[in-house]
């Protein structure tokens, strides 16, 4: 699939004599290596869990569309959520500012990095359907993907308002951060590409609704577990800052089970931290201790754990191939039990 990707960038270089596309291209390039790859990978064993068949090649395809279309997520992400570093790297937003900083004032480059940001990820966007449409699939393949490709976008841009709109607004409401989560992750990371892989293979509505079963706790889960990297990780190894969701105020399910097992004094000082958009190292580990006093931490993990257990069960009940429940068993704990 890198090599999918590679061949589709390098096609736009040779077919341009735009001076600036080769740089654009090269920056997507660079965005999209590091990352852990599990929307191909589910994509693909959802064609593999339905008896896929022998040509995998277009499937290939279709599995960099969906790595593009991420891309297209995570440059719109880094800009909303004002972040710095993504992958071990600057963010698209942040090194294309870097750029302009050369000839012009601080100002006018971050405004640059952040419109020039934009562009590149609808430019993402664009060319993870153009990789749909030259996948090489059926006409009947391409009408069983086009729906759910449709569906997943409209979902995960929902998720992102959603998100956007309760940031700064703190809630002890776990549900309502789980309805943000499915919407901003569990769809477009789990159960989409799921689904576009086993229509392509002809599931019927009996097997997509199994992988649905499966594939909604484990996005909860894997987002509940990216909120935990989010506060408590290594950003040598998460490639991301730690800081990000609490200098946002964003709620997670953290913030929303130590807020409801707060006392009044916790809760001020929660108040306080949280949304403060300098909050530095020491301010963020009185919140940390936060989180451990009224057991949050524990309180997400323990979440983790039930929701592994539902998507095992679903699995267990799914009707797919022995090596395709295999398969996903191994990226069940790929996907909740990792430090990046
Ligand atoms: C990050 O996704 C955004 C979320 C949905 C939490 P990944 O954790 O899959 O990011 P990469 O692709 O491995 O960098
Ligand atoms: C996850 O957003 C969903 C996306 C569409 C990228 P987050 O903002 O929670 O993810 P990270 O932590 O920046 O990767
Ligand atoms: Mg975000
Ligand atoms: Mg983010």
């Amino acid at each position: 699939m890198d090599d999918a990707l590679t061949d589709f960038l390098a096609a736009k270089n040779n077919d341009t004599t735009q001076a600036h596309l080769p740089y654009l291209s090269q920056l997507v390039r660079e965005f999209l290596s590091g990352g852990k790859r599990i929307r191909p990978l589910l994509c693909v064993t959802g064609w593999q869990a339905i008896g896929g068949g022998d040509d995998v090649e277009p499937m290939v395809q279709v599995a960099a569309c969906l790595e593009m279309f991420h891309a297209f997520a995570l440059i719109h992400d880094d800009v909303m959520d004002n972040s710095d570093t993504r992958r071990g790297r600057p963010t698209i937003h942040r090194t294309m500012a870097a750029h302009r900083a050369l000839s012009r004032g601080p100002e006018e480059a971050e405004w640059f990095g952040v419109s020039a940001a934009v562009l590149l990820g609808d430019l993402t966007l664009t060319w993870s359907d153009e990789l749909l449409h030259k996948a090489g699939l059926s006409p009947a393949q391409l009408e069983a993907a086009l729906p759910l490709l449709a569906e997943m976008r409209t979902e995960l841009m929902l998720g992102q308002y959603l998100d956007l709109h309760a940031t700064g607004e703190l809630t002890a409401d776990v549900d309502a951060t789980l309805n943000v989560y499915r919407y901003k992750t569990a769809k477009y990371t789990i159960e989409r590409p799921l689904h576009i892989g086993a229509a392509i293979a002809g599931a019927g509505p009996q097997a997509m609704a199994a992988f649905t079963d499966y594939a909604l706790p484990l996005g909860e889960a894997f987002q509940l577990r990216d909120d935990l990297l989010g506060v408590y990780g290594d950003p040598l190894i998460t490639g991301k800052s730690r800081l990000d969701d609490l200098r946002a105020g964003k709620n997670t399910a953290l913030t929303a089970l130590a807020l409801s097992g707060a006392d009044s004094g916790q809760t001020a000082q929660l108040r306080r931290l949280l949304g403060d958009p300098l909050l530095d190292e020491e301010g963020a580990d009185t919140v940390r201790g936060i989180f451990e006093a009224t057991r949050a931490r524990d309180g997400v993990e323990r979440m983790i754990d039930d929701r592994r257990e539902q998507a095992l069960n679903a699995l267990a009940r799914a009707p797919f191939t022995a090596d395709a429940v295999a398969a996903l068993e191994q990226i069940t704990r790929m996907a909740i039990v990792r430090d990046s």
